[in-house]
């Protein structure tokens, strides 16, 4: 979740910009090795121990395993509820997956991520819409706002070195790209495997970082089902993609900063004037810069030092504000450094270096020890390689001109990955009705009686902001944000029955 910060706090740190090697060996299909009649599914995942771990392999993925156990206990406690692994070789990532509250059998899942790059899905799940929350050191609560009312959810600690995943080697997975591998992979074998969940509608989700994350992932799980197809298997039926506080392109997120902070757009100006004129004069240096050095030509020793010179141009001036940069309308409560300004992710990690509980959940004993929420390490490696700087709304225009819908909701006080950036993003996606998208205007939409934000919707694009509600919009504004989810399960029309 904490994008931009990471990269802030990187700028402190002195790395080589030397881009290590990738130690990963591609991981392509063996259709070769692929006999259908060879493999039978594992079928029902109620059978699987809670003890002990189950093993499950495939003859198309022979580098590939998922562990699984039962965990039903832990947290929802009405519904099913696993955890395990993915084991790729000596890479292991660590997932959570709750069952549906409604009917299991026949609703839809949903995949979730956070970003980072670097931290953990718990965050997702524990502080703003899992089946529950941490609300004290050893205390959960039942949420019941959980996105789990009506889908079968996976949390997934991703790419390795993230939450409770781990590499036995010390092997690093450095960008969206190879981490998109393992989750392609990863979904394939589930599907195979649990088959009455073969071809339910599949949505991809994330936050944050995830904004990159998710449009990847997505291409690469659909890119997959031609290979599924050719080896007789089910492909998956990818749906929607959904993205929260999307840092997806930092391009048409950079002049926001300076916007979002000096202009009344969600909250009146909070910089001083001083600082302002300063920034507005840097920021058309700055945008040239990334445009020469990152998009028409891409040199990485050129575009990092553009970065850096956008960072200290219109990001280093709001660390001083005493601003929390994930909600502006509110000052930090603690440090951005020591809980991202939320003290109760400092709760959660604590609720998860419990031994007792990473002994329950089946945490491999390589990754037992004290929680962190986010790994420097990745976020590092993410950075070192540049991994920010892809155009990823080429990937969502791909995405929509195959059909897959796609969500871009955005807390209205967010600052990191605001909503104006995201709402300059889809303006500037490619796909074949962006005419029409970028001609609707925005119409306010609601929940009950209650406006919950504002929404611009053509074709499978849609967008919406969400009033009172800051990075982590579950967090704030629990109710708004399982309407919206159900909504868009639903395929409703989030401003129907309003006029604009
Ligand atoms: C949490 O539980 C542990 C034992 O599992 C106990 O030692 C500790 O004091 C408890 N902490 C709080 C804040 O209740
Ligand atoms: C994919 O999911 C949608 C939505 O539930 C459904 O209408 C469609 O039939 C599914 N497609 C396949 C191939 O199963
Ligand atoms: C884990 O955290 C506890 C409490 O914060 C601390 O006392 C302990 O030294 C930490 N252990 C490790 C291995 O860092």
């Amino acid at each position: 979740m904490d994008v931009k910060l990471g990269l802030s706090v990187l700028s402190l740190l002195s790395f080589s910009f030397l881009a290590k090697a990738s130690s990963q060996v591609p991981l392509e299909f063996r259709f070769d090795q692929y006999d259908a009649s060879l493999f039978s599914p594992y079928e029902d995942l109620s059978s699987l121990s809670a003890l002990e771990y189950t093993t499950l392999g495939h003859p198309a993925f022979p580098k590939y395993q998922v562990r699984l156990k039962q965990s039903k206990e832990f947290c929802d406690g009405t519904v099913n509820a696993y955890t395990g692994y993915i084991d790729i070789e000596a890479r292991h990532l660590f997932f959570y997956f709750f069952e549906s509250r409604s009917n299991p059998d026949q609703d839809d899942v949903i995949f979730w991520t956070n970003g980072g790059p670097g931290c953990s899905s718990s965050v997702g799940l524990f502080m703003e819409h899992g089946p529950c929350l941490v609300t004290g050191v050893n205390v959960t609560t039942f949420n019941p706002y959980g996105w789990n009312a009506n889908a079968n959810i996976f949390f997934i600690d991703q790419p390795i070195g993230v939450g409770f995943s781990y590499a036995e080697y010390g092997e690093y997975v450095s960008t969206t790209e190879e981490a998109a591998k393992d989750i392609s992979s990863f979904i394939a074998i589930f599907f195979e495997h649990f088959t009455k969940f073969k071809g339910r509608a599949f949505h991809m989700a994330g936050e944050s970082y995830g904004g990159r994350y998710i449009p990847a992932f997505a291409a690469a799980v659909y890119d997959q089902n031609v290979h599924l197809k050719q080896a007789g298997m089910t492909p998956i039926n990818l749906t929607s993609i959904m993205i929260g506080n999307g840092c997806s392109d930092d391009y048409s997120m950079t002049p926001t900063y300076y916007q979002m902070q000096c202009e009344p757009i969600s909250v009146p100006p909070i910089l001083d004037i001083a600082t302002c004129v300063q920034m507005k004069r840097m920021l058309p240096r700055c945008e040239k810069r990334l445009q020469e050095s990152c998009i028409d030509t891409f040199d990485t020793i050129d575009c990092d030092a553009a970065m850096n010179f956008c960072n200290s141009a219109v990001l280093d001036p709001f660390w001083s504000s005493g601003y929390n940069p994930y909600d502006i309308s509110k000052l930090c409560d603690g440090s951005v450094s020591d809980s991202l300004c939320y003290p109760i992710t400092k709760t959660i990690s604590s609720y998860l270096s419990r031994p007792h509980f990473q002994k329950a959940l089946g945490v491999d004993t390589a990754a037992q020890g004290n929680f962190s929420s986010c790994s420097d390490k990745v976020g590092i490696d993410f950075a070192t390689h540049l991994d920010w700087a892809f155009p990823t709304p080429f990937y969502i225009g791909a995405l929509l001109d195959r059909g897959v819908r796609v969500l871009l909701y955005v807390g209205a006080n967010d600052w990191i990955c605001n909503w104006l950036g995201n709402e300059r993003m889809s303006f500037a996606i490619e796909w074949n009705g962006q005419k029409d998208f970028n001609s609707q205007a925005l119409r306010e939409w609601k929940v009950g009686e209650d406006v919950a934000g504002l929404t611009r919707k053509a074709g499978g694009l849609s967008f919406a902001t969400i009033y009172g509600a800051g990075h982590m919009v579950p967090y704030d504004q629990p109710k708004f944000a399982l309407a919206m989810v159900q909504k868009w399960l639903a395929e409703e029309d989030f401003g129907a029955g309003f006029s604009p």
